[in-house]
């Protein structure tokens, strides 16, 4: 057996090729430059965090991936090929899944018609019985505490509902899963089961990226946290990295301690010329 040796997380896992591979990657908005050449590897059964400030160009990055957004210049590599990600279709028939903020549930429905939404092309879709005991068997792989999965989505919990909307996004066997703030709504043991549910899908081999402002939450699930901010890199940690120096990333404190010096060093050097 491997025993997971390529988990245990220093910055390249097990050298292995990473599921996805961006270079340069830029998006603007018309004058407003929401990337600028962003770079991002995520390997398989790799956890990676991405944070920054609001307007850091988190939710853009994970458009971009999902086929929503367009980027304007660089590249995308996803298992190994350049990809054009043209539309959230292209992206999710190569793999790569996204689960938005606002999960798109429907609440009067049960959790196996939910799992199924939108999936009326697949094999499955008119043989209820089967639909039913592959809901429950991605459930049940991911050890999810969903009391019946013929109970409407209204009546679950918000941790129950982040688990639902996992266990659609996985119905396609994608080789990536994007979770756009995934605990935001939830309390310490929904948290917790949610975070848990993450460690799961990592261990399926998938390669993870999740989006969060709690720095708790990035710590305990990441293999590696990757900070953007004003829409480009700054900086990669781990979750043994110093709090203080991930903040700093975060808020630009560093880099404003570094270009004040600079400046007044330059002031003086004018003054004194
Ligand atoms: N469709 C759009 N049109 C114009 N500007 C946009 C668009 N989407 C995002 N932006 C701009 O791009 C920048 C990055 O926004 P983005 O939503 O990616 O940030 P974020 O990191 O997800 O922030 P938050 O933590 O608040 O969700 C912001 O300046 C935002 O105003
Ligand atoms: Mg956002």
């Amino acid at each position: 057996m491997a025993d997971h040796a390529d988990r245990s997380p220093p910055a390249h896992p097990g050298g292995r090729e990473p599921v996805i591979s961006l270079r340069n990657v830029s998006k603007n908005f018309g004058a407003v430059s929401a990337l600028t050449d962003i770079e991002l590897d995520v390997h398989p059964g790799e956890v990676v965090a991405l944070v920054g400030d609001n307007g850091a160009g988190k939710s853009t990055l994970v458009k971009v991936l999902a086929g929503v957004h367009q980027p304007t210049s660089g590249t995308i590599r996803f298992d190994g090929r350049e990809v054009a990600l043209s539309s959230p279709s292209a992206a999710l028939d190569l793999g790569i899944a996204t689960v938005f903020q606002d999960l798109a549930l429907c609440e009067n429905l049960d959790v196996v018609a939910n799992i199924y939404l939108g999936r009326e092309a697949s094999p499955w879709k008119l043989d209820e019985v089967a639909m039913e005991v592959r809901a429950w068997t991605l459930l049940n792989e991911l050890a999810a505490r969903i009391p019946s999965v013929r109970e409407p989505v209204a009546s679950l919990s918000g941790g129950q509902r982040q688990t639902v909307a996992i266990a659609r996004s996985l119905l396609l066997e994608p080789k990536l899963i994007m979770l756009d703030e995934p605990t935001a709504a939830l309390g310490v043991a929904q948290t917790a089961e949610v975070l848990n549910l993450i460690e799961r899908v990592r261990d399926r081999g998938l390669g993870v990226i999740i989006i969060s402002h709690n720095m708790e939450d990035v710590r305990a699930v990441a293999d590696r946290i990757v900070v953007l901010r004003l829409g480009r890199n700054n900086g990669v940690f781990t979750p043994d990295d110093s709090p203080t120096d991930l903040i700093a990333a975060i808020t630009g404190a560093t880099e404003n301690a570094v270009s004040r010096r600079a400046g007044r060093r330059a002031a003086t050097l004018e003054g004194s010329a």
